[in-house]
């Protein structure tokens, strides 16, 4: 669906909108990377700024009972340090329904950060359940299942250097 190229150009340019978006700040700007899926686009993200950058991962995991579907979300792991007067970017891999991003930010939020933003490397408007304001997109994608680049099935494919759709 999306070569290892095309994704290395548009990360490119995601990097220099937001290294630009955030020129004046005057403290490092905190990546909160959401694992697992976003590690592979949050790594090449990083390096693509032209800013100072700390990175903080937090785990979000659909409660035991496996209601995820109706937006209970458990974060499994939270970010380490203080986000007070922080300038946050969450950085996801794809925003589906919206419940998994949203509960993340609402969190967030909550730890006195200066400002939140998005960054998504893929957006699948069709499934969406809540409103999710994207800051930076990659690509808006058709209603398909994809892989690679960091997004699994069942646990695998995450290796894959390129995006495709699972048929
Ligand atoms: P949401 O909470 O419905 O927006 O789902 C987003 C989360 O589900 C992401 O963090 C992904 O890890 C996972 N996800 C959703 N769609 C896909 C997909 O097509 N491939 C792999 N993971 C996906
Ligand atoms: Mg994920």
């Amino acid at each position: 669906m999306i070569s290892s190229a095309q994704i290395a150009r548009r990360v490119r340019r995601l990097g220099r909108q937001i290294s630009e978006v955030y020129a004046d700040i005057d403290t490092p700007l905190v990546m909160v990377v959401i694992l697992k899926g976003a590690t592979v686009f949050a790594a090449d993200l990083l390096r693509s700024l032209s800013i100072p950058a700390e990175l903080e991962f937090v785990r979000a995991s659909s409660y035991p009972t496996g209601t995820s579907s109706n937006g209970r979300l458990r974060l499994a792991h939270m970010v380490e340090g203080p986000l007070v007067s922080r300038h946050v970017l969450l950085v996801e891999d794809i925003i589906d329904s919206g419940v998994t991003v949203n509960a993340v930010a609402k969190r967030i939020r909550k730890l006195g950060a200066s400002s939140v933003r998005l960054a998504a490397l893929l957006d699948r408007p069709a499934r969406r359940q809540v409103e999710v304001k994207i800051d930076f997109t990659g690509f808006v994608i058709p209603d398909r299942f994809v892989i690679g680049y960091g997004l699994d099935y069942a646990g695998l494919y995450r290796e894959l250097p390129h995006i495709y759709s699972l048929t």
